[in-house]
Parts: C-alpha cells; structure tokens; sequence
C-alpha cells in the first residue's frame, strides 16, 4: 500500500496521506514497503547529527532537556516509538562490542539525538548478564518476576531475550529508517552512510511499537479490539484512556532516576511491560466522574479539578495531596484512585519513577507499552505493589472491584533492563572495571 492507495484516509491531501501511511508502517514493521513507496532515502528529513558523537551525553536517557514542553510546562515525549527485543546471534566479544559500537555512533551522526531526529537508549536484561560468570557490580538486577502483581495473570511473557532498543522520535519515518539502517536494510542514512550494523550481532525476536500525544489516540481507535463504537476516545486526549498523564510533579527528575556508583554511574533501570485495555468496559461501564475517581481519586472527581481530559491540572495531578485519604476513600466511596495509590510509593514525597509510557495498536488490539526508569527496580516494585493495592480488600475494593483501573487493564509482557551509561552501552560485561 503506498500512500496514494490510502483507504483509511480517502480525502487526505498527499501529506496527510503520507503521514498516516507512515504511522500503519511504523506500527507494521512495513520498513521494505515504506521504502519503496517513498523512494527510500529522500523520506527522511532529519536534522543532522554530531560530528563526535563522545561530545553527547554519558546518560543514555537524558532526553529532557531536548523536549518540547506542553502549554503547561510538562514534558511532551516523542511521538513514535519502536521497541525491538534483541537475541545475540554471536559472543559478546571485543569485535561484537566493537560493531554495535560503532553501528550507534553512525545513528548519532546521522540523526540530531533529539525529537525531530531520533533518541533512543540501548538496555540489557539479566538472562544476558547470565552468560557472564561475574555479577553485575554495584547493580541489582533481579529476574523478572510478574508475581509481584498477580498471581491470576497466568499467561504474561517474561522477556527472556538479551536486550531492548528503544527508538523514539516525533517524525515515524525516521523511526523506521534508523531501524533500517541499524539493521543493514538500508544503504543511507539522512545522507549518510552507517558503517556497521547490528544485524550480525543481534537479531530482532520481538517488535513493538507505540505512539503518544493528543489526537493520536483518538486517530487510531476505530476498529480495534476492545475499542466501543462511536469512538469515545476524546480528540485531545494523548492516552487511550482519555486522560493526560505524565504531569511535571508525578514525575522523577532524571538525576533522581540515574545510578550514582560503580562502573555502571549514569546508568539507570528500565521496566517495560505491556498491557492490553478494555476500553470498551472503561467507556461503556462508567461515566466520566467515575473514570476521573478511578484513575486519580474520588475526591478529584467531587471537586470536578480534572476537566475533560486532564486539561485544570496544570502541572500538578494532585495525587500526593490524596494517598493518605486512600483507605478512606475506598471505604467511603468503594473507590480508590489510581494515581493516589501509586503516589504513596513515593520517597520521601518525592516521585521516584521517571514514566515515559505509550499508546500501542500491536495485533490490533488497543494497549498501553509502559516505560519506567528508576535508580533501582526495588522502586519499581513497590509501585508496581502500590497499584495492585492489595490491602484495599479488606474493604470490599478487590480488583474487579473499583480498584483503580486494575478491572480495565490485563498483563501481557513484563521486563527488566539495565540501561547503562554510554561508555559501557555496546554489550557491556557486568564488572566493566575489572
Ligand atoms: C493503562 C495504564 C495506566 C494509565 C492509564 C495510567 C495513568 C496515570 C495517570 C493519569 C496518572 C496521574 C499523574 C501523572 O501521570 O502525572 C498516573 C500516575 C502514576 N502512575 Fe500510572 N497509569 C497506568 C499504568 C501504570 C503502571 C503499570 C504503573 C506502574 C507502577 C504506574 C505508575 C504510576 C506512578 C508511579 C504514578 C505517579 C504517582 C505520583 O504522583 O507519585 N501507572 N498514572
């Protein structure tokens, strides 16, 4: 299908044509196609990159300070996403370390490492680390274990594989050229050409891709599974469920989620899991108030402070103000918030996950690919225990209950990753200095 052929958008002008052919490649993996139809090379128009990529920042996620902020001062994320699973096809050894080295320094060269050229950071899960005889210095990086939300949720996909590449960028047909180039599926890249590809060091077993921002979901909700007709999503909302998310004040700093010590200082840990909405139960079951206490608090929902998609908050979603009103409110209300119950997982007051989450369309299905950095996965773990709120059913609030939105989301794959800092990047050895 070239954009021309567009069926989905019959009276687009070409560019509209284009962008939203650019988008159904995106979430496809359609890269051959995209190719073709838009003569491959002259389709990407990125700013350039840096002529020593050294020059750029040691922490692989430092990506805040080339956003663009929202009217209110958050930050806005990238707009499309590809997350790639990678299996090594050969050893770790020096002249593998040296390829993927070398393969990501041409990206940077190629591309501005910033939104309208591409970001992306490079992690390890802990079955690579396996094969390694040493331990992981100054790190904890526990198997990933999905226990830790419930035991019901039989059938969730660990990701067992080496690694996750995480491209983002606002333009999705650069998305999908870095892609290529990395994969040795294109010859030029922005005008330039990579030297070295990942393709013989890794091979891509899992691909998953997402987007976020206002009026992308309410764009790609028709025809999904578990999606209702009459298309509820509301047009400026940047989440499937209707809502903004991502406020400055519920968010880490990037200093807040970076490691300090060890070989492995500028690094950070990385959860990635996936899971599937029922926004057909989400929008048809409840009204607007109801979704507004389930997903902030019943307080938020008396006072009407959310507006219709998040648009009073400003930068502040006001779930610290409420978690201590959590059991409180579930008694009274039978209904207790998401964001009050993960915000009592803060330390010290402070948010100590840094979330960069998307919307996905993978298999059809309406979902959401949920990123959260963190210095240490023990962060993660009480959040993530936070949310399943187990201690909530003692007032009769269990999670088919008005349990947040627990009734409305279903676990699919779940994830751990190290993303080390830039120097040690390319198929890091546990203890880099020994
Ligand atoms: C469909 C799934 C989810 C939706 C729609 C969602 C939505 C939201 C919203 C609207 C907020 C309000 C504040 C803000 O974002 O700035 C929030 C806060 C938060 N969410 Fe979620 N979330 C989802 C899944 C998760 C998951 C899986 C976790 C994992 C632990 C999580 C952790 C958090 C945390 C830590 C906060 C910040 C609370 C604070 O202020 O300290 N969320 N979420």
């Amino acid at each position: 299908m070239c954009p021309t052929d567009d069926r989905t958008e019959p009276s687009a002008t070409p560019d509209r044509s284009r962008r939203a052919f650019v988008r159904a490649a995106v979430a496809t993996g359609g890269s051959a196609a995209l190719a073709a139809c838009l003569g491959g090379e002259q389709s990407v128009d990125a700013p350039p990159g840096v002529a020593d990529p050294d020059s750029l920042p040691e922490r692989q996620h430092a990506w805040n300070d080339t956003l663009r902020t929202d009217e209110d001062g958050n930050v806005r994320p990238p707009a499309h996403h590809v997350f790639l699973g990678l299996s090594l096809t050969r050893d770790p050894d020096a002249t593998a370390r040296e390829t993927v080295a070398t393969a990501l320094r041409a990206v940077e060269r190629a591309t501005a490492r910033r939104p309208d050229g591409v970001l992306f950071t490079l992690g390890y899960t802990p079955a690579y680390f396996d094969r390694y005889d040493a331990a992981l210095d100054a790190v904890a990086l526990p198997e990933p274990d999905p226990i830790v939300v419930l035991a019901a949720e039989s059938d969730v996909t660990v990701d067992a594989n080496d690694a996750l590449l995480h491209l983002a960028s606002d333009d999705a047909a650069t998305v999908l050229a870095v892609e290529e180039a990395l994969f040795g599926d294109r010859e030029r890249l922005n005008g330039r050409s990579p030297s070295a590809s990942l393709d013989g060091v890794f091979e891509r077993t899992d691909r998953r891709t997402g987007f976020v921002g206002p009026g992308l979901p309410a764009a790609r909700q028709e025809g999904l599974d578990g999606v209702p007709a009459g298309e509820p999503v509301p047009e400026a909302a940047p989440f499937f469920m209707g809502f903004r998310s991502g406020f400055r004040e519920s968010q880490a700093t990037e200093d807040r989620v970076t490691i300090r010590e060890g070989p492995f200082a500028g690094g950070t840990t990385q959860h990635f899991e996936t899971l599937e909405l029922d926004l057909e139960g989400w929008f048809e079951e409840s009204t607007h108030e109801n979704r507004v206490a389930r997903l902030f608090s019943p307080d938020h929902a008396e006072r009407e402070s959310v507006g219709e998609y998040g648009d009073r908050l400003g930068t502040d979603a006001g779930a610290a103000a409420v978690a201590d009103e959590a059991h409180d409110h579930a008694r009274e209300h039978g209904i207790v918030g998401h964001a009050q119950k993960v915000a009592r997982a803060r330390e010290d007051g402070e948010p100590a996950l840094l979330r960069r989450d998307v919307n996905t369309t993978d298999g059809d299905v309406a979902g959401l690919h949920f990123v959260s950095l963190q210095r240490e996965l023990a962060a993660f773990t009480r959040a993530r225990r936070a949310m399943v709120g187990a201690e909530f059913r003692r007032h009769g609030v269990g999670p088919r209950q008005g349990n947040g939105i627990l009734r409305y989301v279903r676990l699919r794959r779940w994830g751990s990753y190290l993303v080390p800092p830039r120097r040690h990047r390319a198929l890091p050895r546990p203890d880099p200095g020994a």
